[in-house]
């Protein structure tokens, strides 16, 4: 006969059974359940993969695991590799990194490489859809490779990209048997903070093309991912924190994230409850690491000619990688302090087809160059003075010192920020770290270990608490181009229709607004239909740069953005049809809820910012 003690037991134990099921399947069919979270660092010179398992995390957060590449014995870096892509005559994936780089010089040394598709540092593209003038990013913009007479849809070139890294983590975690299904998995992509909605929706469709489910998927903002990651950094991984809490509840700095292609700034401040809340809207520009190498790539060709240069691209398209590859190893060794000279390795043809080309030596050329000074050709090598290599480094530091001053020292100069925490690849360069040292003599410098990798392992800490990151501001105003009844007191005539003021920007967030993680309800506003058969509703949407926002979506400094497309229920007569519209705009993606007023059930709304402007 059992017991009513035991019998309670069994009865608790059978309860905690069941909820655990229940559980266990809600998780499981739910989009927030995962074990593991894996981080694509997608950069625009080197990208790299990091994961960790949800429960080492819980243990550890620091514990991350970083993929290695098999790197060219020339190159000591391996935790990243090259993002370069190289395609087949039919545009099927052959190889990534390190390995598209060996096989495409080997298809050169031996003249097969014409029908292969070779592209590298195409992120950029990205990023230059930003600036005004250029034309706006959509399914359709095209990537031209490195011979810049093939172009193919770089939607394809980024989604094989992503692909790549998708399969190689797919394929670590089965091979190393951890034990956790795909779908388990948790993908975080990372994007500069300064990138446009258009730029952002783009990798997202990417990573769908590549076979990662929406719902599976966040976007990091880089510079936030490293402060995340240094946050919870030992003090003693910090050099420059001089033993006192950078972190601690209250303290602020500004994240200086130098990478490959942009310089991306955020401004934080450490809250009570040990989250990041962003101070000052993301910013910056392109003074990332390769504004060195164009700079040097732009001296030579003063002195060898932009066609010779151009022509040597195109035939010895190997030895012109290889000569781009030592230039980047020699960035990254620090100049010693009575160094003279800083040797150039260069590639064997290079002067035999100069000579063959223009009929004089190089050593000539160089002698005869307005750099004579500065450099000189010895044997099959080109010395250079350690000024003169400083020098390549010039724009890039001058672009981050004048827009670090501008914060600092005028925007945020209320917030009185006294720490610079310097993260990125490029951040690694002792000629970068010197200069910042000496401009902000004031400030307190910390750079994490592995600078480079920073933004990686915070996106991997990202993924699994995205709620970090607790506030946010609006980088600009964000409004849906509607009609309003006219007013002749306060609507411009020319604005007249009928009886309605139409172009007006109903704005929906203010720039420079404070965003609480997914507080969607500031912009929780009401719309029609115009007629009663219609059941979709399409929305302009718009921005603008200005500070004060606009009145009309035709005003200056205001941007067309996409579509917001939004279901309506069917017609019942009599009955409005209006849905409210909440943008929510404290996450990394700009996000969209509808609701229809007759029976409060949510539609579908989506936003297209990769289509043509109307
Ligand atoms: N020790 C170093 N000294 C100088 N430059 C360095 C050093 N280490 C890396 N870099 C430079 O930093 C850049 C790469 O940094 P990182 O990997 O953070 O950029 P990325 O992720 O490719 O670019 P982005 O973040 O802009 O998309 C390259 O230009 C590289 O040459
Ligand atoms: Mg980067």
């Amino acid at each position: 006969m059992r017991t009513a003690p035991e019998d309670t037991t069994f009865v608790l134990k059978i309860f905690t059974l069941f909820t655990e099921l229940v559980e266990y399947i809600s998780m499981a069919i739910s989009s927030d359940h995962y074990s593991l979270v894996c981080a694509i660092d997608f950069g625009t010179t080197f990208s790299g993969i990091a994961y960790s398992l949800k429960r080492e995390y819980r243990d550890d957060p620091t514990k991350i695991t970083v993929h290695d590449w098999s790197a060219p014995s020339s190159v000591q870096i391996s935790y990243k590799t090259p993002t370069t892509i190289l395609l087949d005559s039919k545009r099927k994936f052959v190889a990534f990194g390190y390995e598209a780089e060996s096989k495409y010089a080997e298809f050169a040394e031996d003249e097969e490489h014409d029908d292969y598709f070779y592209c590298r540092r195409f992120k950029m593209l990205l990023y230059d859809t930003l600036r005004k003038g250029v034309e706006r990013l959509t399914m359709n913009t095209k990537i031209k490779d490195i011979t810049e007479k093939k172009e193919m849809l770089a939607i394809d070139i980024f989604s094989l990209s992503i692909k790549y890294f998708r399969d190689l983590m797919v394929y670590t975690v089965d091979k190393k048997g951890i034990g956790v299904k795909t779908t388990d998995i948790r993908w975080v992509l990372t994007v500069p903070a300064m990138w446009s909605d258009p730029a952002k929706q783009f990798m997202t469709e990417a990573a769908q093309k590549a076979g990662i489910s929406r719902d599976k998927l966040m976007l990091a903002l880089e510079p936030e991912a490293a402060s995340i990651y240094c946050s919870r950094l030992p003090l003693a991984k910090l050099e420059g924190a001089g033993g006192l809490g950078v972190f601690e509840a209250g303290k602020k700095y500004l994240v200086l994230d130098a990478g490959g292609g942009t310089v991306d700034i955020t401004v934080h401040e450490v809250t009570k409850d040990n989250n990041l809340k962003e101070l000052e809207k993301a910013s910056g520009g392109d003074w990332g690491g390769t504004s060195v190498d164009n700079d040097y790539k732009k001296k030579l060709m003063e002195v060898v000619g932009d066609d010779f240069m151009e022509d040597f691209r195109l035939k010895y398209t190997g030895e012109y990688i290889e000569l781009f590859r030592d230039f980047e190893m020699k960035k990254r060794t620090p100049l010693s302090e009575n160094q003279t000279m800083v040797t150039m390795r260069m590639p064997g043809m290079l002067s035999g087809f100069y000579e063959d080309r223009k009929d004089r030596k190089l050593r000539e050329a160089i002698k005869n160059s307005i750099y004579n000074k500065s450099m000189r050709w010895e044997g099959d090598k080109l010395r250079i003075t350690p000024a003169f290599f400083k020098n390549f480094f010039s724009l890039a530091c001058v672009g981050i010192v004048d827009h670090v001053r501008d914060l600092l020292l005028e925007k945020l100069k209320y917030h009185k920020i006294d720490t610079i925490l310097m993260v990125g690849g490029f951040s690694e360069s002792p000629i970068l770290q010197k200069r910042i040292r000496e401009e902000f003599p004031d400030h307190r410098i910390v750079v994490p270990n592995e600078a480079g990798l920073a933004v990686l392992k915070g996106a991997v800490l990202f993924g699994h608490n995205p709620n970090i990151i607790s506030e946010r501001v609006a980088k600009y105003s964000y409004g849906i181009a509607s009609f309003e009844k006219f007013d002749h007191t306060i609507h411009k005539k020319e604005k007249k229709d009928n009886k309605y003021c139409k172009d007006v920007f109903d704005v929906h967030v203010r720039k420079g607004s404070r965003l609480v993680f997914n507080d969607e309800i500031k912009s929780k506003k009401e719309y029609e239909p115009n007629r009663d058969d219609q059941m979709v509703m399409d929305f302009d949407v718009y921005l603008s740069e200005e500070e004060d926002f606009p009145k009309y979506v035709t005003d200056p400094g205001c941007q067309y953005l996409g579509t917001l497309s939004v279901d309506l229920p069917k017609p019942v007569k009599g009955k409005k049809r209006g849905v409210f519209i909440c943008m929510i705009f404290g996450g990394t993606e700009l996000c969209v809820k509808a609701v229809n007023r007759s029976n409060n059930a949510e539609t579908s709304a989506t936003f297209n910012f990769l289509g043509n402007q109307p």
